[in-house]
């Protein structure tokens, strides 16, 4: 745990230079081996081409701030065939220190809230199926299960399955 306190952490849309702090979190989950579909964050050409795009496009694109520091991202990005565009795929992370004291609820709560204003109908995500911590919150917010993905992931010759989840805005 940092002496960061959790209220002294702001949370806003992301700009271009949040984008290597961005990468840098994205990459200390990735190596983690247990949460994403990255094992390692892109190249920062790559995400620097995914932030841009999330900001021309109006994608919700959320970071957690710490000491002007990345912690954590939410980003929601909308379908991008006609018949999905009322839909986002939501993924999320927060670095180690950080976890389990409300900053997941803070970062995806104002994600959805720009989703909702941005139109959409549909938030959904795929969550490891032991990762009962990501699953609680996206409970607590709204989102229902759907179904299991089985052998979704496949990490280090195991596979694991996934649980599919999705939240309706009224
Ligand atoms: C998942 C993650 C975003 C959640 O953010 P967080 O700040 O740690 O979570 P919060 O404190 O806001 O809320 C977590 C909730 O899960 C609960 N929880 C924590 N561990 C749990 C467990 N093992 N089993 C069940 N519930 C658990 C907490 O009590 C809390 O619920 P509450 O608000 O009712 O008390 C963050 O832990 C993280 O980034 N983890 C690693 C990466 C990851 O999993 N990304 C998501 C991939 S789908």
């Amino acid at each position: 745990m940092t002496s960061t306190d959790s209220s002294t952490i702001i949370i806003e849309p992301i700009r271009e230079d949040h984008v290597e702090g961005f990468r840098d979190a994205l990459d200390i989950v990735a190596r983690e081996r247990k949460y994403l579909i990255f094992l390692e964050a892109p190249p920062i050409e790559a995400m620097l081409a995914f932030v841009r795009d999330n900001i021309a496009a109006r994608h919700p694109h959320m970071v957690a701030v710490a000491d002007g520091k990345v912690v954590g991202w939410c980003d929601i990005r909308r379908g991008a065939r006609d018949a999905e565009a009322h839909c986002g795929s939501l993924g999320m992370g927060i670095i180690p220190g950080y976890r389990d004291r409300g900053l997941g609820k803070r970062l995806i709560t104002a994600a959805l809230e720009a989703a909702k204003a941005a139109g959409l109908h549909r938030v959904e995500l795929n969550a490891r199926a032991e990762n009962l911590r990501a699953i609680t919150l996206y409970e607590r917010v709204g989102f229902e299960h759907e179904g299991i993905a089985r052998h979704a992931v496949k990490i280090d010759g195991r596979y694991f399955d996934s649980v599919k989840m999705a939240l309706l805005f009224d």
